[in-house]
């Protein structure tokens, strides 16, 4: 749908973002809250979480609430694609993905950022703390916020960011090049949260092939980062 045949003020790039509340039971929730724990406190060790080097998979987990979540993420996942992206194939696609684990607790937030590496973003509030209010005055609620990426066409510009409510059960889903960050998080407890990326396993993509490995030529001295060599309990592409 490249091509236009109307006049007018047309709204182009608009962004699809789902937004809704699911119905996990409290037993689901509590059982996903241990496992997003013990993943990060795993991971945690190979470094904090904008630094780290090792790379895990959820979905790699052999539990049966974890295959719960799955298919409850294939759904609201291709939902969100067939609905909101308006892909006539959503329900066809085969989709890589990977869940990981976020958690913060007084104070904490998530900068602002958007993924690499795949297509779409969702992520689900396990737990949200108690609500509890700051100590001082401040709109900060730890909610979600999503970033126009695009330059401001009209004031006022603080219009380039909207707040999403992040209620206990919500689920949310965006492209990954959509900017996201979170307000600081002031109430008690935990907030605790699972993330997916997802990548559509296309024509395109599958037309690609792992290029050919070549001798590095007596390589001059570069000083480069180490490579990331960690990974932990993860087995991609089962
Ligand atoms: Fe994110």
């Amino acid at each position: 749908m490249n091509n236009y045949s109307s006049e007018g003020n047309l709204q182009l790039w608009s962004t699809p973002i789902l937004v809704e509340k699911q119905n996990l039971s409290d037993e689901v929730n509590k059982r996903l809250k241990e496992i997003a724990i013990e993943a990060e406190r795993k991971a945690s060790c190979s470094g904090s979480f904008y630094d780290r080097r090792g790379y895990y998979n959820l979905f790699d987990l052999d539990d049966p609430v974890i295959r719960e979540f799955e298919i409850l993420m294939s759904q609201k996942f291709r939902q969100y694609l067939y609905q909101g992206v308006r892909d006539a194939r959503a329900y066809d696609w085969d989709v890589d993905v990977r869940a990981f684990a976020n958690i913060y607790e007084y104070g904490q937030r998530i900068r602002p950022h958007y993924h690499h590496a795949c297509d779409f973003v969702s992520v689900y509030y396990v737990d949200v703390g108690d609500g509890a209010k700051a100590p001082f005055k401040t709109n900060e609620d730890g909610r979600l916020v999503v970033i126009d990426p695009r330059g401001t066409v009209q004031y006022p510009f603080d219009q380039k960011s909207k707040r999403v409510p992040t209620e206990q059960g919500m689920f949310v889903c965006h492209p990954a090049t959509l900017w996201h960050e979170s307000e600081t998080f002031f109430a008690n407890g935990m907030r605790v949260m699972i993330s997916c990326e997802y990548t559509i396993v296309h024509e395109h993509r599958k037309a690609f092939s792992r290029l050919a490995k070549v001798e590095h030529p007596n390589p001059p001295q570069i000083k480069v980062d180490q490579a990331p060599t960690d990974t932990i309990y993860t087995q991609h592409y089962r």
